[in-house]
C-alpha cells in the first residue's frame, strides 16, 4: 500500500491546519508563522474551500498541506507546503497529480497558482505537472516618500472599489488582485479614489502599509493619474514605509516606478493549468 494519502482539511481543526500549515512553509523565502486569525482571514478573503483542501498523509502522519480556493470554473492553489523531513521525494508530485485530477472531478476548467520565481522546488513541481506561465508578478517598496501634492482624496467604500475593478481591471488579474478578492477586504483597511483613480491600502494608522489595488478606469488611462493618486496618498499618511507585495502583473510596475518606489527582489510567476 503506497504510504500517501489525501484527507479533506475540514476533518482538521483550525489550530491543527495553523500550525501544520507553518511547519509545511518551514525554511521559506518569507518567514511563514500562520495563527488561527490569519488562516480564517485567508480562508473567507481568497474564497478557500476546506472540503476541496487536502492535508497530505505520509504513513498515517499529516505531512503537507494543499488550500483550495474556488470560483466557479476556475480553482486556485492558494497554499502549498510539504513538511521538511518529507520534501524532495515525490510527495509534491504525487499531491499535484491528484489534486488536478479530483479539479476535473468537480468540473473545472482551470487551475491558478502563483510561485515564487526563485523558488526552484516550487517552479519545477508546477512545469513538472502542467502549468504554463501567464506572466511575472513583482513588487515594490518607498520609505518616507516626499510630500509633494495637496490633491483630496475621497474616501469610499471598499465594496465600490471591488465593483470598479470587476468592471475595468484585467480580466485574468492575479486571484488576490481580483474584484471578488477586493470585495472581502474590511477595514482597517481603506480605500480611496480622485478623479478616476482609485486604490485599497491596508490599515494607515501602522508605520508599514501596503497598497492592495490600483486602479484608473479605462476612459481614463495614459493621462498620469494612478501617480496623482498615489502621491496624494503619500501626502495624506506621511512618514510611512509603502509596500506593494509581488501580487501585480509587471506591466504595471511603471505606476509604482514613476512615484520612486523601489523593486523587490522576490517576484512571482502567475501560472496558469487548463484542465
Ligand atoms: C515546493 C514543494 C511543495 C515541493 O514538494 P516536494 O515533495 O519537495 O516535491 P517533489 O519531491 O515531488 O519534487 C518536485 C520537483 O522539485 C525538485 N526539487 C525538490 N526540492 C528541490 C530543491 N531543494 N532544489 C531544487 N529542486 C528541488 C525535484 O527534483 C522535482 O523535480 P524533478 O522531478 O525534475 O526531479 C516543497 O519543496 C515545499 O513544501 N517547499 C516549501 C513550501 C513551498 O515552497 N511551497 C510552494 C509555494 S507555491
Amino acid at each position: 500500500m503506497s504510504p500517501l494519502s489525501l484527507k479533506p482539511a475540514n476533518e482538521f481543526t483550525i489550530p491543527q491546519l495553523a500550525e501544520l500549515m507553518t511547519r509545511s512553509f518551514e525554511g521559506y523565502f518569507v518567514p511563514v508563522n500562520i495563527t488561527d486569525v490569519i488562516l480564517l482571514t485567508m480562508l473567507r478573503r481568497d474564497g478557500v474551500d476546506l472540503t476541496a483542501s487536502r492535508v497530505i498523509m505520509k504513513d498515517d502522519e499529516p505531512s503537507g498541506l494543499a488550500l483550495i480556493a474556488r470560483r466557479g470554473w476556475t480553482s486556485r492553489l492558494a497554499a502549498m507546503g510539504i513538511v521538511s523531513t518529507a520534501r524532495n521525494g515525490g510527495t509534491g508530485t504525487w499531491a499535484m497529480q491528484q489534486l488536478i485530477v479530483e479539479a476535473q472531478v468537480r468540473g473545472e476548467k482551470e487551475m491558478l497558482v502563483e510561485v515564487i520565481e526563485q523558488n526552484t522546488a516550487g517552479v519545477k513541481l508546477y512545469e513538472k505537472v502542467g502549468f504554463t506561465k501567464i506572466r511575472r508578478l513583482v513588487g515594490y517598496k518607498l520609505e518616507n516618500p516626499p510630500i509633494e501634492s495637496e490633491e483630496e482624496l475621497e474616501e469610499i467604500d471598499i465594496r465600490d472599489l471591488a465593483r470598479q475593478v470587476t468592471h475595468h481591471g484585467l480580466k485574468d488579474l492575479p486571484w488576490q488582485l481580483s474584484g471578488p478578492t477586493i470585495a472581502h477586504h474590511t477595514p482597517p483597511s481603506r480605500a480611496f479614489r480622485l478623479n478616476d483613480a482609485y486604490c485599497l491600502i491596508s490599515n494607515p494608522e501602522a508605520l508599514d502599509v501596503s497598497i492592495s489595488s490600483v486602479l484608473v478606469k479605462a476612459r481614463s488611462r495614459g493621462a498620469g493619474l494612478s501617480a496623482v493618486l498615489m502621491r496624494a496618498l503619500f501626502a495624506r499618511f506621511p512618514n510611512k514605509v509603502w509596500h506593494v507585495s509581488p501580487i501585480f502583473p509587471e506591466e504595471m510596475g511603471i505606476i509604482f516606478e514613476q512615484v520612486g518606489m523601489t523593486r523587490e527582489t522576490l517576484s512571482q510567476w502567475q501560472m496558469s493549468l487548463k484542465l
